[in-house]
Order: C-alpha cells, then structure tokens, then sequence
C-alpha cells in the first residue's frame, strides 16, 4: 500500500513477526514497516497515516515531536503551562497532557471497535466535550487534535517524513533529543509496563531491537537525523532533555521567545517549578495507568520514573535481566 507520505507499507509477515509477538505480547493486531526508513508501527496505522499527512496546520500551532520516551510529556507541560496556564488555575490543568496537548498519532494503539460508551471513552474527557456527535473509529485523538481551542499544542512521536512538507512552513515545531542510553532505558520500562507493549523479553533483547531499530516507531537516529537535517529552519527548536533539566531557566526562556509567549523571568521560574519532576509526579495524571502491567508497576514504577541519566540507574543483576 503506498501512503500520501510517499511510503510503502508492508506488514510483518513469517518469522520476524512471530518473534515480535512473542517478545511483545501487546502486538496482538500486527505490525507494519514503512519504507523508505524502515518505520515500525501498528498494523492500525495505515489506518490513520494519510490523514495525519493532510492534517490542517495552523498559524500559531506548535509541534511536540520527539522519539518516545526523549521528554515529552514534561515539554507538553512546560508548552500548554506556558501558553494556557501561567496563573495556574486553568480549569482543565488538571487533565492528562495527552488530551489538552493531543496525543496525534495514538489511534493506532486503541482498539479496532471503541464503542462510543466504552470505558475508555468515558476517561476521555476532551473528546466528549470537544467531538460530540463523532464516531470515534475515526480516531479519537486525530478529531481531539483537530477541535481543541487555539492555539493549539499537539503532541507527535512520528518523523518529518510522515507529514506534508507544509508543516514546518505553518506551524512551530519543538523537536526534543535525549541521550540515547537513557531514551533506551526508559523505553525498555515503558514497553514492559504498557500492556499495548507488553514486553517479555531481556535487556539484551530489547537491546537488540533498540539498535536494529525494530522497535516501534522505529530507529532512533533516523528520527533525530530527520530533524537535524531541518535545523535551521526558523520554526524548528531543538530542545535537549540534558539542557533542560541542568539550565531550565535558560531553555524555557529561549521556548518562551521560540514560541512567542513573552514571559517575565518570574513567570519562567513558577513555571520550572510548576513543571518540575516532583511536582508533576505528584500531580500524576498519566491516564494510561488502566493500561499498565501492575507487577512492574509495582517493582519498577509507573510513567514518572526516575527522569534521570542512564549511569544513575540500579545496576541491573544479570540474571534478572540479561
Ligand atoms: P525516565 O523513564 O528516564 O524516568 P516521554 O514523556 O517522552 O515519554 O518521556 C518520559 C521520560 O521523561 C521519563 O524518563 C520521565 O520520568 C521523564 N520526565 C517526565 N516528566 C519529567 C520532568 N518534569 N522532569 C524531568 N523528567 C521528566
């Protein structure tokens, strides 16, 4: 199948996707590669890709894209904090990031039929409110995307390559980096604690994934490598995870002038504080926790984990792990 994107979509077929599946339990639906790039995603994506390609940007939306796990949810915040919530009594802050800054392409991980009174749906306050009447089959946060208010904050963990060249032209993008090691770790956590992962492998497995970019979304370097390649365009930033945690001050001051919000220092520094580990991990509102593995919930956290680098972490035993 060829994509508006330009891409071939083949499904895993034969050995490479039964070895998925028995590593990753949640890959129950298939998956699919998208070539050039080697992308991996959920069967569901084609399902959804040309309509992300076609998304109808606006002047004065901004972009969160990153590879999972690079520092999103906390970049969200500090965006929607900065342009929504600078008094801090926003009525809807306390709703999860990935409904007031949507979660764009997130529909290929939700199941095939959601019944408009599904559980699920009835945790998803914005699209309730915002998409009343729409059949969600039709994507859920794809329409919460498109009706949220001005100015819009969306959140995507897909390359350049899979939107229309027009984006960078129309809205702002905010593209955040982070250490491999430590994307690697918490990916590893992540897919062992979303059951929609559901990983039963090693470390060393997973290891190997990670490098042959076989894990979903594909391989980090390439996804970096897109952006990179784009860098001195005047609506991209790149923002470092390191940066932002050593000098937050100084890169919400340059997010603050990127994005045009025109902060006092005052109103960076409650912000900082307002987006900080510990207090974002004290609001928790990661609304994915009716999908976590409980046992690993248990023994190695939820989504706020540790947030910090690689070396700090728990040597891991060998014989647990590897
Ligand atoms: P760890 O798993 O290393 O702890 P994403 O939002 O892209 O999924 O990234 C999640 C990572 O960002 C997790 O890393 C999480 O703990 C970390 N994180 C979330 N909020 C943070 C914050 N306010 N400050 C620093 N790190 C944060």
């Amino acid at each position: 199948m060829l994509l508006d994107s330009g891409h071939k979509a083949t499904l895993l077929e034969g050995e490479e996707l039964a070895q998925q599946q028995k590593d990753f339990h949640g890959y129950k639906e298939g998956l699919l590669r998208l070539n050039p790039g080697r992308w991996l995603y959920t069967a569901r994506f084609t399902k959804f890709a040309n309509k992300i390609y076609n998304f109808k940007w606006k002047t004065g939306d901004v972009v969160v894209m990153t590879f999972p796990k690079c520092g999103t949810t906390w970049t969200q915040e500090i965006i929607w904090t900065m342009r929504n919530n600078v008094n801090f009594d926003h009525p809807l802050a306390m709703e999860p990031a990935m409904d007031r800054a949507p979660f764009l392409d997130c529909d290929m991980f939700l199941p095939e039929e959601i019944a408009p009174d599904s559980p699920f749906m009835a945790e998803c306050p914005s699209f309730q409110r915002l998409c009343r009447g729409a059949d969600p089959k039709d994507g859920v946060y794809l329409q919460i995307a498109a009706a949220i208010p001005e100015p819009r904050t969306i959140k995507t963990h897909l390359p350049f390559s899979l939107f229309h060249p027009s984006l960078l032209d129309t809205a702002k993008v905010v593209y955040v980096v982070r250490n491999p090691k430590d994307v690697f770790f918490s990916y590893l956590h992540h897919s062992r604690l979303l059951v929609d992962h559901g990983f039963v492998g090693s470390m060393k497995d997973f290891m190997k994934y990670f490098i042959n970019g076989d894990l979903v979304y594909g391989a980090y370097d390439e996804h970096v490598k897109e952006a990179w390649e784009r860098r001195d365009h005047p609506n991209l930033h790149l923002l470092f995870y390191e940066d932002l945690k050593a000098n937050t001050l100084k890169e919400l001051r340059k997010l603050s002038d990127f994005i045009g919000t025109e902060l006092t220092d005052d109103e960076l520094k409650k912000i900082a504080e307002y987006t900080s580990f510990d207090q974002m991990k004290a609001r928790d509102n990661d609304k994915l926790k009716d999908f976590y593995n409980h046992d690993i919930w248990k023994k190695d956290g939820g989504f706020f984990r540790k947030g910090q680098k690689w070396w700090l972490e728990e040597k891991p035993s060998r014989g647990r792990h590897c």
